[in-house]
């Protein structure tokens, strides 16, 4: 099923140039750059973002760390968007995941993970939006 899904290309994957490489990742598995938008996040935008973890022990340092710096925001479309962009990162803590994963290949730590990607299509649906308005995105095709 073709699906969208929100990507981040966090703090420490723009500083340290690798917003090409990831991006060319998904491109190759078949992903379609529908929005993309660079920016620095306040870190009330940064709560409001990731407010489904707002109990969790690593909400301060998330926050804090999502509004160090510019990040990319980027809308993704394609066969099973949401799925296929997971395992393109690999596991949240970049020591766990796979050889060839953009985490293993690009992150160093939990926090400075290099991506996030929406979790399931519901929430790919509340992500999306909150970057990009109607007009910011490619119209799906007919
Ligand atoms: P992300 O996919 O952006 O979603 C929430 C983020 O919280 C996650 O990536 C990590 O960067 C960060 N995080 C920090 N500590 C943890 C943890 N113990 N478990 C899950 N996520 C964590």
């Amino acid at each position: 099923m073709i699906e969208r899904t929100l990507s981040i290309l966090k703090p420490d994957a723009v500083s340290k140039n690798h917003i090409g490489q990831i991006i060319a990742r998904f491109e190759k598995a078949q992903l379609k750059v529908v929005g993309l938008k660079m920016q620095t996040l306040t870190p009330e935008d940064a709560k409001a973002f990731y407010r489904i973890h707002q109990n969790q022990p690593f909400f301060e340092s998330l926050v804090s760390f999502m509004s160090s710096g510019p990040i990319v925001a980027l809308a993704l479309e394609g066969e099973n968007a949401v799925s296929k962009t997971r395992s393109l990162m690999g596991a949240t803590d970049p020591k766990k995941a796979d050889p060839g994963t953009i985490r293993a290949d690009f992150a160093e730590s939990i926090d400075a993970n290099a991506v996030h990607g929406s979790d399931s299509p519901e929430n790919a649906a509340i992500e999306i939006p909150f970057f990009f308005r109607t007009l910011d995105l490619v119209l799906s095709s007919p």
